[in-house]
């Protein structure tokens, strides 16, 4: 017997934003005019998480393996993150977006740096969707930053190591203080995480979308959503109708 309860929406929604390079191949493009499309595909994504009522929006923007990418892609993905948050910060701080990023700040120019602290502490406040970007970001390296810091607290005697377990481990990942992802997404077909929130998807539902990302629209992204709400979240456990039945 299935519950006639509808699932209810994913709080957090997860997007690797993947397939700019092949959208551009396609159309006979250099590869920046992909990501450039891109960019106008997140604005039009947190609009829709928000009006779907998700709390929490994560988006891979850039990897840190993505420095292995030519000189020039790179500098122009440092460019297009600079025009996002100068163009749209106004507007996401208007719209009560409160934006967070994840990554390793330590090895980013230092005006970029400036620019997502800007955006962190201006729209600390605001109460409506949390838009957190991955930018320069690797769950290894998370974790390994993590690790670092534990080791340090307990050097300094701060810490027991006995007492480390697993809500521990999750107030050291940049993550802390925001929900798990509920949900995945992962544009252009591709079925891997590529080193993305290894530690926080333990339970999160995948869903892989052959649409490449510049393509992902809002009925793209409400399917993503209505596949979500098809899913049977167990955690290990047996499904809530199976218990009802069962007592
Ligand atoms: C995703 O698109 C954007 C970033 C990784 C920054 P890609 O640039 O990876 O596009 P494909 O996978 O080469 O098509
Ligand atoms: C993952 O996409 C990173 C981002 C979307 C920012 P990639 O295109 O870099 O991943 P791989 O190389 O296909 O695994
Ligand atoms: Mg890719």
């Amino acid at each position: 017997m299935r519950s006639e309860e509808p699932v209810s929406m994913p709080r957090h929604v997860a997007i690797i934003m993947d397939g700019n390079g092949r959208w551009a191949n396609a159309r006979g493009l250099p590869r920046t005019a992909g990501h450039r499309a891109g960019v106008e595909r997140v604005r039009e994504t947190v609009r829709t998480a928000a009006e779907a009522g998700v709390k929490y929006l994560t988006l891979f923007a850039f990897s840190s393996e993505n420095w292995n990418r030519p000189k020039e892609e790179v500098s122009d993905l440092m460019g297009l993150l600079r025009y996002f948050i100068r163009r749209d910060l106004a507007e996401l701080h208007r719209e009560n977006v409160r934006v967070r990023v994840i990554g390793c700040r330590a090895s980013v120019q230092p005006d970029i740096r400036a620019l997502l602290t800007e955006a962190e502490d201006r729209t600390r406040d605001n109460t409506g969707l949390s838009l957190v970007i991955a930018f320069n970001y690797g769950s290894r390296n998370e974790l390994a930053r993590a690790a670092r810091s534990i080791a340090e607290q307990v050097k300094s005697g701060a810490l027991d190591p006995a007492s480390i377990d697993e809500t521990t481990l999750a107030s050291y990942v940049d993550t802390v203080g925001i929900p798990d992802p509920d949900l995945v997404i992962r544009t252009s077909g591709e079925q891997r995480l590529s080193n993305f929130l290894l530690w926080q998807t333990a339970y999160s539902e995948f869903v892989f979308m052959p649409c490449l990302w510049p393509d992902f629209d809002r009925q793209a992204f409400h399917e993503a959503l209505a596949e979500y709400c098809r899913r049977d979240r167990r955690f290990g456990a047996v499904s809530a109708p199976e218990l009802a039945v069962g007592s």
